[in-house]
């Protein structure tokens, strides 16, 4: 056996390619309201050859991307169904930040060998024309993250490609500009360009909720993971953290590193303390100065904390308290009384080290509830350990 077989724990992930960022499930959880929008804005071109020119805009990891892929790819299908000839080509303009460099990409779908110098903008244009023409295609230009090219271009290219056919197609196919942005692109256009784009042809993506990352994480977790590898709890955490800021990305990288630690681990399946782990290595925000501001009651508060959750997600007061009385024991300190115990708790949260969340409890009221999210609770534990042994 060699030396990677045998530090290999049982493995948890199984397709890896399924987690990479450029993967596009087949179905956007979610995203229904986009797809129709989109698919009842096209659905003429394919069907009388009308050109549409869209915008797609929200947040970072709103699923644009994924969705202009994925509606391309469909809209094909579906187009050549009805004997109508659909291509796409989707352009980053992070990479490519010239009309000259997003028109060689535009023309080397269609020839691969297309030569990258010596060609001007006009020409490369009449070469994906001849294309068009020939073939009667309506071509799908996904500009995505257009608003760089914008600003590094101006609008220039996006007027040419919007009229492109008033002047040289004539039913013989279409150009359709899909534009895809984080914010509003239309106030970056002349107005000559944003005249091409109907109001009603944007679409909009709101950041997603809590329950829809749960949603997204656990197609994720059935394309990706061996069976039963990934709890229920487990995935609430990932998307209650990912809900901060509402970005299918930010679930998705934290269930791919949550897996890999499980691996690294040598664990059976993916714990909530992976997932904090994995979030405190991306994502940390705790800096260990607040640490220093804490006297030794309140550290010991903390760690008494830490220590109830390393098996759970959240936990109540409650709970808290129990393992409190026993961290004091340990560290020689005088149990607080619960009032003074739940003010502690109430600074460790105006600190912005826990966080706590009052929630209903069967017919005795109210709880509250604590989870850590910005550092991985043992990790804190051996840290608060470390000063406590001071
Ligand atoms: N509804 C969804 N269902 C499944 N996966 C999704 C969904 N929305 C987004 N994702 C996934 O989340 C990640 C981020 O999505 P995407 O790249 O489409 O975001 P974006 O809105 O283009 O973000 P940015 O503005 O940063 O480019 C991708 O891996 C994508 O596959
Ligand atoms: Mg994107």
């Amino acid at each position: 056996m060699g030396y990677f077989d045998s530090i290999q724990g049982r493995p948890i992930i199984r397709d890896h390619k399924a987690l990479s960022f450029t993967y596009v499930p087949k179905e956007l959880p979610h995203r229904d309201e986009q797809m129709k929008r989109m698919f009842s804005i096209f659905k003429s071109v394919a069907e009388s050859g009308v050109s549409q020119n869209v915008m797609l805009h929200g947040r970072v990891g709103t699923g644009k991307t994924a969705l202009a892929k994925r509606f391309s790819m469909e809209f094909k299908e579906w187009a050549a169904s009805k004997n109508a000839a659909v291509e796409f080509e989707v352009v980053n303009c992070r990479r490519r930040t010239s009309n000259a460099s997003v028109v060689l990409a535009l023309t080397n779908h269609f020839d691969k060998h297309f030569p990258d110098r010596g060609f001007s903008v006009p020409e490369m244009l009449d070469v994906i024309k001849k294309y068009l023409i020939r073939d009667h295609i309506h071509y799908l230009v996904i500009l995505d993250e257009a608003d760089v090219l914008l600003r590094k271009a101006g609008s220039d290219l996006i007027y040419i490609l919007t009229r492109f056919e008033e002047e040289e197609l004539r039913d013989q196919g279409s150009v359709n500009l899909i534009l895809v942005a984080q914010e509003n692109v239309m106030d970056l256009m002349d107005e000559a360009s944003r005249s091409t784009f109907k109001p009603s042809n944007v679409v909009t993506f709101e950041r997603y909720t809590e329950k829809a990352l749960y949603d997204i994480t656990e197609q994720r977790v059935d394309l990706a993971f061996h069976p039963r590898t990934v709890d229920h709890e487990v995935m609430e955490q990932m998307a209650a953290i990912a809900s901060e800021t509402g970005d299918a990305r930010r679930a998705i990288d934290l269930l791919e590193k949550s897996g890999q630690l499980a691996e690294e681990e040598g664990a059976e399946y993916v714990n909530v303390e992976h997932v904090r782990k994995a979030n405190a290595i991306a994502y940390s925000t705790l800096d260990t100065s607040k640490l220093d501001e804490l006297d030794r009651a309140k550290t010991v508060v903390l760690l008494s904390i830490c220590r109830a959750l390393r098996k759970a997600s959240v936990v109540t007061t409650g709970e808290v308290q129990k393992v409190y009385k026993l961290v004091c024991e340990e560290h020689n300190e005088k149990p607080r009384g619960t009032t003074q115990f739940w003010k502690y708790i109430q600074d460790l949260s105006a600190r912005g080290i826990i966080n706590t969340k009052r929630v209903k409890h069967g017919a005795e009221g109210l709880t509250t509830h604590i989870t850590l999210t910005e550092a991985s609770a043992e990790d804190l534990e051996t840290e608060l350990a470390r000063r406590l042994g001071k």
